[in-house]
Protein backbone atom coordinates (compact mmCIF):
# COMPACT_ATOMS: atom_id res chain seq x y z
CA UNK A 1 0.00 0.00 0.00
CA UNK A 2 1.28 3.64 -0.68
CA UNK A 3 0.92 6.79 1.72
CA UNK A 4 -1.52 8.26 -0.94
CA UNK A 5 -4.13 4.85 -0.86
CA UNK A 6 -4.23 4.76 2.87
CA UNK A 7 -6.51 6.25 5.15
CA UNK A 8 -5.71 8.27 8.54
CA UNK A 9 -8.45 8.32 11.18
CA UNK A 10 -8.15 11.68 13.51
CA UNK A 11 -9.99 10.34 16.53
CA UNK A 12 -9.82 13.33 18.90
CA UNK A 13 -12.13 14.65 21.31
CA UNK A 14 -12.38 17.63 23.32
CA UNK A 15 -10.49 19.64 20.87
CA UNK A 16 -11.49 21.03 17.56
CA UNK A 17 -10.41 18.79 14.30
CA UNK A 18 -10.94 21.14 11.85
CA UNK A 19 -7.26 22.92 12.11
CA UNK A 20 -5.52 19.77 12.26
CA UNK A 21 -7.23 18.86 9.51
CA UNK A 22 -6.57 21.60 7.59
CA UNK A 23 -2.75 21.51 8.68
CA UNK A 24 -3.24 17.57 7.23
CA UNK A 25 -4.45 19.22 4.18
CA UNK A 26 -1.63 21.43 3.86
CA UNK A 27 1.18 19.02 5.19
CA UNK A 28 0.17 16.14 3.39
CA UNK A 29 -2.26 17.16 -0.17
CA UNK A 30 -2.28 13.75 -0.76
CA UNK A 31 -3.77 11.27 1.87
CA UNK A 32 -7.22 10.66 3.24
CA UNK A 33 -7.89 12.03 6.45
CA UNK A 34 -11.41 10.67 7.96
CA UNK A 35 -12.83 11.57 11.53
CA UNK A 36 -15.08 8.84 11.36
CA UNK A 37 -14.88 4.84 10.48
CA UNK A 38 -18.04 4.81 9.03
CA UNK A 39 -17.44 3.38 5.34
CA UNK A 40 -13.34 3.69 5.91
CA UNK A 41 -12.69 1.15 8.34
CA UNK A 42 -11.12 -1.36 5.81
CA UNK A 43 -8.56 1.42 4.20
CA UNK A 44 -7.46 3.38 7.70
CA UNK A 45 -3.71 2.56 8.42
CA UNK A 46 -2.80 4.77 10.42
CA UNK A 47 -4.66 6.84 13.96
CA UNK A 48 -4.37 10.17 15.01
CA UNK A 49 -5.73 10.04 18.78
CA UNK A 50 -5.73 12.70 21.55
CA UNK A 51 -9.13 11.14 24.09
CA UNK A 52 -10.22 8.77 21.76
CA UNK A 53 -13.80 7.40 22.14
CA UNK A 54 -13.40 4.01 23.60
CA UNK A 55 -13.13 1.52 21.59
CA UNK A 56 -13.57 3.61 18.54
CA UNK A 57 -10.06 1.87 17.55
CA UNK A 58 -11.01 -1.19 17.24
CA UNK A 59 -12.14 -3.11 14.31
CA UNK A 60 -10.07 -1.56 12.10
CA UNK A 61 -8.27 -4.17 10.21
CA UNK A 62 -5.58 -2.53 8.56
CA UNK A 63 -4.54 -0.31 11.13
CA UNK A 64 -0.87 -0.24 11.64
CA UNK A 65 -0.12 2.85 13.96
CA UNK A 66 -1.18 5.14 16.45
CA UNK A 67 0.15 8.28 16.74
CA UNK A 68 -0.73 9.92 20.00
CA UNK A 69 -1.52 13.99 19.21
CA UNK A 70 0.19 14.81 22.82
CA UNK A 71 3.69 13.88 24.50
CA UNK A 72 1.37 11.92 26.95
CA UNK A 73 -0.35 9.03 26.54
CA UNK A 74 -2.74 7.85 29.58
CA UNK A 75 -5.60 9.92 27.45
CA UNK A 76 -5.17 6.48 24.79
CA UNK A 77 -5.16 3.89 28.04
CA UNK A 78 -7.93 5.34 29.47
CA UNK A 79 -9.53 2.91 26.49
CA UNK A 80 -9.11 -0.32 27.64
CA UNK A 81 -10.04 -1.64 23.71
CA UNK A 82 -6.76 -0.68 22.03
CA UNK A 83 -5.41 -3.05 19.10
CA UNK A 84 -2.16 -4.77 19.34
CA UNK A 85 -0.39 -1.89 17.34
CA UNK A 86 2.91 0.42 18.13
CA UNK A 87 1.99 3.68 19.73
CA UNK A 88 4.03 6.69 18.88
CA UNK A 89 4.08 9.67 21.08
CA UNK A 90 4.76 13.61 20.11
CA UNK A 91 8.52 14.21 20.87
CA UNK A 92 8.81 17.88 19.80
CA UNK A 93 11.29 20.54 20.03
CA UNK A 94 8.44 23.23 20.02
CA UNK A 95 5.94 21.08 23.03
CA UNK A 96 9.22 21.29 24.50
CA UNK A 97 10.23 24.75 23.93
CA UNK A 98 6.62 25.59 25.48
CA UNK A 99 7.26 23.38 28.54
CA UNK A 100 10.16 24.86 29.72
CA UNK A 101 9.15 28.28 29.69
CA UNK A 102 6.24 27.50 31.56
CA UNK A 103 8.11 26.05 34.25
CA UNK A 104 10.45 28.45 34.05
CA UNK A 105 7.72 31.04 34.44
CA UNK A 106 6.64 29.11 37.50
CA UNK A 107 9.71 28.83 39.19
CA UNK A 108 10.91 32.25 38.73
CA UNK A 109 7.37 33.61 39.91
CA UNK A 110 7.24 31.99 43.43
CA UNK A 111 11.36 32.50 43.40
CA UNK A 112 10.41 36.09 43.04
CA UNK A 113 7.31 35.63 45.48
CA UNK A 114 5.16 36.88 42.55
CA UNK A 115 1.86 36.05 44.42
CA UNK A 116 3.01 38.31 47.90
CA UNK A 117 3.42 40.80 45.47
CA UNK A 118 0.28 40.23 43.39
CA UNK A 119 -1.37 40.14 46.50
CA UNK A 120 0.06 43.40 47.82
CA UNK A 121 -0.73 45.18 45.39
CA UNK A 122 -4.57 44.10 45.33
CA UNK A 123 -4.37 46.00 48.81
CA UNK A 124 -2.14 48.80 47.99
CA UNK A 125 0.39 47.45 50.32
CA UNK A 126 3.96 48.68 50.41
CA UNK A 127 5.82 46.09 52.23
CA UNK A 128 9.85 45.40 51.22
CA UNK A 129 11.05 43.62 54.12
CA UNK A 130 11.26 40.10 53.08
CA UNK A 131 14.65 38.42 52.26
CA UNK A 132 15.11 37.69 48.64
CA UNK A 133 17.07 34.17 48.45
CA UNK A 134 19.82 34.21 45.76
CA UNK A 135 19.07 31.26 42.84
CA UNK A 136 21.68 29.18 44.01
CA UNK A 137 19.64 29.33 47.64
CA UNK A 138 16.98 27.40 45.89
CA UNK A 139 16.87 23.49 45.24
CA UNK A 140 14.38 22.99 42.25
CA UNK A 141 13.46 19.14 42.11
CA UNK A 142 11.96 17.95 38.97
CA UNK A 143 10.00 14.47 39.17
CA UNK A 144 10.24 13.01 35.51
CA UNK A 145 13.80 13.55 33.76
CA UNK A 146 12.11 12.11 30.60
CA UNK A 147 12.35 14.64 27.28
CA UNK A 148 10.20 17.50 28.80
CA UNK A 149 12.17 17.48 32.84
CA UNK A 150 15.75 17.08 31.08
CA UNK A 151 14.89 20.47 29.11
CA UNK A 152 13.55 22.16 31.85
CA UNK A 153 16.25 21.07 34.11
CA UNK A 154 19.00 22.87 32.04
CA UNK A 155 17.40 25.98 31.60
CA UNK A 156 16.95 26.36 35.56
CA UNK A 157 20.56 25.22 35.71
CA UNK A 158 21.50 27.86 33.52
CA UNK A 159 19.08 30.43 35.46
CA UNK A 160 21.68 29.43 38.41
CA UNK A 161 19.60 27.15 40.42
CA UNK A 162 20.46 23.99 42.18
CA UNK A 163 18.56 20.96 40.45
CA UNK A 164 17.54 17.60 41.19
CA UNK A 165 16.22 15.02 39.41
CA UNK A 166 14.03 12.11 39.91
CA UNK A 167 13.42 9.47 37.31
CA UNK A 168 12.06 5.73 37.63
CA UNK A 169 15.84 4.71 36.10
CA UNK A 170 18.99 6.40 36.54
CA UNK A 171 19.48 9.35 34.41
CA UNK A 172 22.28 11.74 34.04
CA UNK A 173 22.47 15.24 33.76
CA UNK A 174 25.37 17.61 33.76
CA UNK A 175 25.07 19.68 37.12
CA UNK A 176 21.87 17.55 38.14
CA UNK A 177 21.98 15.86 41.10
CA UNK A 178 20.16 12.72 40.11
CA UNK A 179 17.56 9.94 42.32
CA UNK A 180 15.62 7.21 40.79
CA UNK A 181 13.75 4.40 41.85
CA UNK A 182 10.91 4.02 45.06
CA UNK A 183 14.63 4.39 47.14
CA UNK A 184 15.87 7.47 45.50
CA UNK A 185 12.27 9.42 46.15
CA UNK A 186 13.21 10.10 49.98
CA UNK A 187 16.36 11.30 49.07
CA UNK A 188 15.40 13.61 46.28
CA UNK A 189 11.72 15.22 48.70
CA UNK A 190 14.03 15.82 51.19
CA UNK A 191 16.19 18.74 49.92
CA UNK A 192 13.81 20.47 47.55
CA UNK A 193 12.55 24.07 47.39
CA UNK A 194 10.50 23.68 44.43
CA UNK A 195 8.96 20.88 43.12
CA UNK A 196 8.47 20.36 39.39
CA UNK A 197 6.04 17.42 38.51
CA UNK A 198 6.82 16.26 34.68
CA UNK A 199 5.55 12.72 35.25
CA UNK A 200 3.77 10.57 33.00
CA UNK A 201 0.57 9.35 34.67
CA UNK A 202 0.46 5.26 34.87
CA UNK A 203 -0.32 3.14 37.30
CA UNK A 204 2.75 3.61 39.06
CA UNK A 205 2.29 7.52 39.24
CA UNK A 206 -0.86 7.98 40.01
CA UNK A 207 -1.61 9.79 43.34
CA UNK A 208 1.99 10.27 43.98
CA UNK A 209 1.56 13.33 44.62
CA UNK A 210 -0.07 13.25 48.39
CA UNK A 211 0.39 13.97 52.17
CA UNK A 212 2.83 10.85 51.95
CA UNK A 213 5.17 12.99 49.72
CA UNK A 214 4.62 16.36 51.26
CA UNK A 215 5.22 15.27 54.59
CA UNK A 216 8.73 13.78 53.38
CA UNK A 217 9.34 17.33 52.27
CA UNK A 218 11.42 19.52 54.46
CA UNK A 219 9.94 21.55 56.83
CA UNK A 220 11.94 25.37 55.73
CA UNK A 221 13.61 26.70 53.18
CA UNK A 222 14.74 29.46 51.88
CA UNK A 223 10.99 30.77 50.16
CA UNK A 224 9.24 28.70 53.65
CA UNK A 225 7.82 25.58 52.99
CA UNK A 226 8.23 23.68 49.61
CA UNK A 227 6.46 24.94 46.48
CA UNK A 228 4.89 22.33 44.10
CA UNK A 229 4.28 23.07 40.34
CA UNK A 230 2.53 19.93 38.62
CA UNK A 231 2.30 20.00 34.91
CA UNK A 232 2.06 16.33 34.47
CA UNK A 233 -0.94 14.87 34.75
CA UNK A 234 -4.33 15.68 37.17
CA UNK A 235 -4.32 12.42 38.02
CA UNK A 236 -1.06 12.25 39.67
CA UNK A 237 -2.22 14.57 42.27
CA UNK A 238 -4.66 13.94 45.51
CA UNK A 239 -6.48 17.48 45.49
CA UNK A 240 -7.47 17.13 49.41
CA UNK A 241 -4.19 16.38 50.29
CA UNK A 242 -2.73 19.05 48.39
CA UNK A 243 -5.28 21.63 50.27
CA UNK A 244 -4.56 20.50 53.50
CA UNK A 245 -0.77 20.71 52.90
CA UNK A 246 -1.50 23.82 51.99
CA UNK A 247 -3.60 24.73 55.01
CA UNK A 248 -0.67 22.88 57.13
CA UNK A 249 1.90 25.15 56.17
CA UNK A 250 3.52 21.56 54.36
CA UNK A 251 3.74 23.82 51.47
CA UNK A 252 3.62 27.24 51.21
CA UNK A 253 2.41 27.70 47.34
CA UNK A 254 1.32 25.53 44.62
CA UNK A 255 0.73 26.07 40.79
CA UNK A 256 -1.19 23.29 39.03
CA UNK A 257 -1.68 22.92 35.23
CA UNK A 258 -3.42 19.89 35.37
CA UNK A 259 -6.75 18.59 37.30
CA UNK A 260 -8.34 15.12 38.41
CA UNK A 261 -11.39 16.34 36.43
CA UNK A 262 -10.33 18.80 33.47
CA UNK A 263 -12.50 21.78 32.96
CA UNK A 264 -11.68 22.16 37.02
CA UNK A 265 -15.27 22.17 38.20
CA UNK A 266 -16.06 25.72 40.02
CA UNK A 267 -17.09 24.44 43.05
CA UNK A 268 -13.11 23.35 43.70
CA UNK A 269 -11.83 25.22 46.54
CA UNK A 270 -8.36 25.20 44.46
CA UNK A 271 -9.92 28.34 42.35
CA UNK A 272 -9.82 30.53 45.35
CA UNK A 273 -7.57 29.51 47.58
CA UNK A 274 -4.92 32.29 48.07
CA UNK A 275 -1.29 30.55 47.48
CA UNK A 276 -2.92 28.32 44.39
CA UNK A 277 -2.03 29.31 41.03
CA UNK A 278 -4.27 28.07 38.42
CA UNK A 279 -3.47 27.36 34.65
CA UNK A 280 -6.13 25.80 32.24
CA UNK A 281 -3.76 22.81 30.61
CA UNK A 282 -2.26 25.04 28.92
CA UNK A 283 1.42 24.17 29.95
CA UNK A 284 2.48 22.99 26.60
CA UNK A 285 -0.37 22.69 23.96
CA UNK A 286 0.03 20.87 20.95
CA UNK A 287 0.45 23.20 18.22
CA UNK A 288 -0.86 21.30 14.70
CA UNK A 289 1.22 23.92 12.40
CA UNK A 290 4.30 22.74 14.49
CA UNK A 291 3.37 19.18 15.12
CA UNK A 292 1.92 18.49 12.05
CA UNK A 293 4.42 18.41 9.75
CA UNK A 294 6.74 16.35 11.90
CA UNK A 295 3.93 13.81 12.16
CA UNK A 296 3.83 13.70 8.41
CA UNK A 297 7.66 13.17 8.35
CA UNK A 298 7.40 10.08 10.91
CA UNK A 299 4.67 8.50 8.22
CA UNK A 300 6.97 9.01 5.29
CA UNK A 301 9.87 7.61 7.06
CA UNK A 302 7.84 4.76 8.18
CA UNK A 303 6.86 3.92 4.92
CA UNK A 304 10.32 4.37 3.76
CA UNK A 305 11.27 1.24 5.52
CA UNK A 306 13.08 3.83 8.72
CA UNK A 307 12.04 2.35 11.86
CA UNK A 308 9.29 4.21 14.31
CA UNK A 309 10.75 6.91 16.69
CA UNK A 310 9.64 7.74 20.43
CA UNK A 311 7.31 4.45 20.48
CA UNK A 312 5.79 3.78 23.84
CA UNK A 313 6.53 1.12 26.07
CA UNK A 314 3.00 -0.63 26.87
CA UNK A 315 3.85 -2.52 29.79
CA UNK A 316 5.24 0.90 31.65
CA UNK A 317 2.28 3.28 30.01
CA UNK A 318 5.01 6.09 28.85
P1 LIG B 1 9.02 11.01 29.09
O1 LIG B 1 10.11 11.47 28.17
O2 LIG B 1 8.41 9.69 28.85
O3 LIG B 1 9.59 11.10 30.58
C1 LIG B 1 8.92 10.59 31.66
C2 LIG B 1 9.85 10.64 32.87
O4 LIG B 1 9.12 10.17 34.02
C3 LIG B 1 11.08 9.74 32.72
O5 LIG B 1 12.20 10.33 33.31
C4 LIG B 1 10.66 8.50 33.51
O6 LIG B 1 11.73 7.76 34.06
C5 LIG B 1 9.87 9.14 34.64
N1 LIG B 1 8.99 8.14 35.26
C6 LIG B 1 7.99 7.43 34.70
N2 LIG B 1 7.45 6.58 35.60
C7 LIG B 1 8.15 6.75 36.74
C8 LIG B 1 8.12 6.15 38.01
N3 LIG B 1 7.24 5.18 38.30
N4 LIG B 1 8.99 6.56 38.94
C9 LIG B 1 9.90 7.53 38.66
N5 LIG B 1 10.00 8.14 37.47
C10 LIG B 1 9.14 7.76 36.52
O7 LIG B 1 7.83 12.06 29.07
P2 LIG B 1 7.86 13.61 28.71
O8 LIG B 1 7.85 13.80 27.24
O9 LIG B 1 8.95 14.25 29.48
O10 LIG B 1 6.43 14.08 29.27
C11 LIG B 1 6.11 13.91 30.64
C12 LIG B 1 4.64 14.15 30.87
O11 LIG B 1 4.33 15.53 30.77
C13 LIG B 1 3.67 13.53 29.86
O12 LIG B 1 3.46 12.15 30.13
C14 LIG B 1 2.41 14.33 30.08
O13 LIG B 1 1.59 13.74 31.07
C15 LIG B 1 2.92 15.67 30.60
N6 LIG B 1 2.65 16.78 29.67
C16 LIG B 1 1.84 17.78 30.10
C17 LIG B 1 1.59 18.85 29.26
C18 LIG B 1 0.76 20.02 29.71
O14 LIG B 1 0.42 20.87 28.90
N7 LIG B 1 0.45 20.12 30.98
C19 LIG B 1 2.16 18.89 27.98
C20 LIG B 1 2.97 17.85 27.59
C21 LIG B 1 3.21 16.78 28.44
P3 LIG B 1 12.85 7.07 33.09
O15 LIG B 1 13.68 8.23 32.59
O16 LIG B 1 13.60 6.20 33.99
O17 LIG B 1 12.09 6.38 32.00
C1 LIG C 1 -0.41 17.44 26.85
O1 LIG C 1 -0.95 17.40 27.90
C2 LIG C 1 0.42 16.42 26.31
O2 LIG C 1 0.44 15.30 26.83
O3 LIG C 1 1.13 16.70 25.32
Amino acid sequence: MTGSDSTILLAVTGWDPDVWQSEFAKAAPGRKLVLDTKDANEKIRYALVWKQRPGSLMGLPKLEVIFSLGAGVDHIFHDHQIPDVPIVRIVSPDLTMRMSEYVVWQVLDHHRLGLRYRQQQAQKVWHEDRRQPAAHEVTVGILGLGVLGRDAAQKLRNLGFRVSGWSRRLQTIEGVTSHFGKDGLKDFLRDVDIVVCLLPLTPETKGILSMTMFAQMKAEGPLGAPVLINAGRGGLQNEPDILAALDRGMLSAVTLDVFKTEPLPKTSPLWTHPQVVITPHAAASSSPQALVPEIVAQLESYERGEPLKNIVDKAAQY
